[in-house]
This record gives structure tokens, C-alpha cells and sequence, in this order.
């Protein structure tokens, strides 16, 4: 009898008590909105925003709806326009394109390497054709921050962070989001906080982020914050910059507080199952583990591999075969967008060149969810199963 697993791919760890109790007590007071404040209360996104500065070293923190809306949100504060080019990864979700367009600005997409990483080479080339580039850590992956801040200083490229797969890790010991003039993280179920929905923008550049708070919808009441700058900053900027609602409101701010504060240990419990899923597929025939770099502090989130150069029907069997067993894998080169996954070529509104060997890594990569429910035995018997019917159709005439 072959193994299965019985295990939910979807199903993330309760809110901490902790968080269920300060939520109940901002039901209770009704204040829900972060300005409707008595006193000299401090609102919980108000708070949040202070903890989260601090945890990452930056200045200025502001909490919203959405990690998507928080990208969106910091390409207006640097002054991307309708029209304008942003250059960002070819290998990303949906969100990230989706924030260029919700601007009217155009999406130059740059290639991915076999490391999963933004293909630095590309980026050099393509560095002329836009002053911004929206970067993503696509499924927790860092390319070399160093060099990449020296290609796009390089260019006069101003850099906002993706970091939606990557709070709470980091690049040579700077925490991801802190290399560029923005980074954005996103609070939405299947991250590394979770309040359903929600999002964070950090940034030391104090004008990006009074304009920031004014385009998220402060209705003039940016005092009430804690890690915003100072009033004085606000004087011209507040007759100039729009509103766009996107608040985060205490409910989730509540919920998220005690999230951030056990934020490095769910690090190190998902970077346990993480090994053994690595440990338990490397070696395997046919398949590359994608290997991280020692500056690199991940967090194994999600989990990936590479079937490179495999034949459609033998790679859409090795997904079937693992399915049949209870171990829910995602194909990046599915010709359909199907759920999370989409690639460049699925993004219509935004034209693109071909991009050969783009197609090809992106054509191999699988992907699967790492929940915090699972276990680390759970993870080696996912990573058996894997192994054994990879092996098998590698293995097959
Ligand atoms: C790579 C990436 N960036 C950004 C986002 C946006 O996050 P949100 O769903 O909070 O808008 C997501 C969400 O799935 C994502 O996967």
C-alpha cells in the first residue's frame, strides 16, 4: 500500500488568544475605525504600525487593506504616473502587475533564473526603459540585493519591495523590504501574519510616506499616528495628494499585534518543515532543488522544485500522481492561469515580449503551501511521496 497524505494545504493555524481577546475588546469598545479614537487613546493600527517599524528598522510604517493596495499605494507616493513604465518580475502573482496597472502605469516584465530570482542580467538590460522597478520575492526567494541595488543605482531606478512571501527574512542580515525606497508586505491568510486581509508599508523617506497616508485616506487626522512623520511634512503634501481610501482597520490590527510579536518563531518552525521537505527531495532523479544562498535568512513558507526541461504529459502526470495522494502541487507552466497561478503571458493588459528562457524555468517550476498545521513528520512523508512518483515517471519509458 502506498503512502497518502491527509493533510489541508489550505488550512492555516488559529489566531493566537492573544489576538482573539484584544480583537473581542476593540468589538466590544465599537471603535473600530483607527481614528475613532477617545481621548488620548492610541489606536491599535496606530500601534501595529510603531511595533512593525521597529521590528524591520524603519522609520515610517503604515497599515492598510491590502498588500496589493500597499504596492499600488507606494508607486503613487514615488510619483509613478499614467503611463509610466515599472519594471517587475516575470515570475509573480497576479497582485504585483495588478498593482502597475491599477495606476494606468505599464508593466516591463523581467526574467526569472533558475534560482527563481529576478534575472539580474535582464534587469541590466532593461534598466533604461523605466526609473522604477516593483521587485518581487516571489515565493520567499532573495536575489542578490547588493547587486541589485547596484545595477538599478546604477540606472537611477528607484526600488519598492514586494515582500508579500518574505516578512521576516532577510538578504545579509537587512531585513527584506529594507533595500529599496518602499517595501510592502502583505497580512492576507496564506502569509506570515494573518488577518484575513490586510497590508503594511515601511519606508525612511519621510515625504513617501506622509503622501502615503494621505492617499490611504487620513481625512486629516495624521497626528493620530505613531510612526508617521511629523505634521510639518504634511503641510503642502495634504492639499496635493488624494484620497484613495485603503485604511486597515483595529479589528485586524488587533488580531495581527500578537502575530508580529511570535513573528521569528513561526519563522523558525516554518524553516524546520522547510529542510525536511528539501532534505527529503534532494537527490531525487530529474528534479533540482532550488538551492538558497548562506546570506540568505528564508522563510520556508512555501516550498519549491524545479522539473527542468520534463515533457508536459510526464510533468502533468508527476502533479496528477502526488494529487491522487493527497499532496496538492501547483504548476507555473499551466498554459491557463488556474487559482494563484498566473504567469506573464496570462496578464493580457500588459504586452509583452517572449521571453525564452523565462518560458523554461517558469514551464518547471512546482509549488506548494507549507501551513504551519503541518508537521515535520507530515513533511517528510510529503516529501517521500514526491520523491517516489517523481522517480517513477522520471523513471518510465
Ligand atoms: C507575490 C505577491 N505579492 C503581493 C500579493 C498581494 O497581497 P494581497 O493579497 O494582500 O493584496 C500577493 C498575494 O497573494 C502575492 O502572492
Amino acid at each position: 500500500m502506498s503512502e497518502v497524505f491527509e493533510g489541508s494545504f489550505t488550512q492555516q493555524e488559529s489566531i493566537p488568544e492573544a489576538g482573539i481577546e484584544a480583537a473581542v475588546r476593540v468589538m466590544r469598545h465599537g471603535r473600530l475605525h483607527r481614528y475613532n479614537t477617545v481621548g488620548d487613546e492610541v489606536a491599535e493600527a496606530a500601534m501595529l504600525e510603531q511595533e512593525f517599524a521597529a521590528l524591520v528598522g524603519a522609520k515610517y510604517c503604515l497599515a492598510v487593506a491590502s498588500g496589493g493596495y500597499a504596492m499600488a499605494t507606494a508607486l503613487r507616493a514615488i510619483g509613478v504616473k499614467p503611463g509610466g513604465r515599472v519594471l517587475s518580475n516575470a515570475f509573480t502573482l497576479a497582485p504585483v502587475p495588478g498593482a502597475i496597472a491599477s495606476l494606468g502605469a505599464v508593466p516591463v516584465f523581467v526574467g526569472v533564473t533558475e534560482d527563481l530570482t529576478i534575472d539580474l542580467d535582464d534587469l541590466d538590460a532593461k534598466g533604461g526603459q523605466a526609473r522604477v522597478l516593483l521587485l518581487s520575492h516571489m515565493r520567499g526567494h532573495i536575489c542578490d540585493m547588493d547587486a541589485l541595488m547596484a545595477i538599478c543605482d546604477r540606472h537611477g531606478i528607484q526600488v519598492v519591495e514586494d515582500c508579500a512571501h518574505t516578512m521576516g527574512a532577510a538578504w545579509n542580515g537587512v531585513p527584506s523590504g529594507r533595500h529599496g525606497v518602499v517595501g510592502c508586505y502583505s497580512c492576507q491568510t496564506y502569509k506570515h501574519v494573518n488577518a484575513g486581509e490586510g497590508g503594511l508599508l515601511v519606508t525612511d523617506d519621510a515625504d513617501v510616506a506622509a503622501r502615503a497616508v494621505m492617499l490611504s485616506g487620513s481625512y486629516m487626522l495624521y497626528e493620530r499616528h505613531l510612526a508617521a512623520p511629523p505634521a510639518e511634512v504634511f503641510e503642502e503634501l495634504r492639499y496635493t495628494t488624494p484620497n484613495i481610501s485603503g485604511r486597515m482597520d483595529n479589528l485586524r490590527a488587533a488580531i495581527l499585534r500578537p502575530q508580529l510579536a511570535a513573528l521569528e518563531t513561526q519563522c523558525a518552525r516554518w524553516n524546520a518543515r522547510y529542510k525536511v521537505l528539501e532534505d527529503g527531495v534532494r537527490g531525487t532523479p530529474g528534479l533540482k532543488v532550488v538551492e538558497r544562498a548562506e546570506v540568505e535568512r528564508i522563510v520556508g513558507s512555501s516550498f519549491q522544485f524545479l522539473l527542468l526541461d520534463w515533457d508536459v504529459a510526464k510533468l502533468q502526470a508527476v502533479i496528477k500522481r502526488c494529487a491522487a495522494r493527497g499532496v496538492e502541487l501547483k504548476w507555473f507552466g499551466a498554459p491557463e492561469p488556474t487559482a494563484f497561478t498566473s504567469k506573464y503571458d496570462s496578464w493580457r493588459y500588459a504586452a509583452s515580449e517572449a521571453m525564452p528562457a523565462t518560458d523554461r524555468v517558469l514551464a518547471g517550476i512546482v509549488d506548494m503551501r507549507v501551513p504551519l498545521t503541518f508537521s515535520t513528520d507530515d513533511c517528510a512523508l510529503i516529501a517521500r511521496i514526491i520523491r517516489s512518483e517523481v522517480s517513477a515517471v522520471y523513471q518510465a519509458a
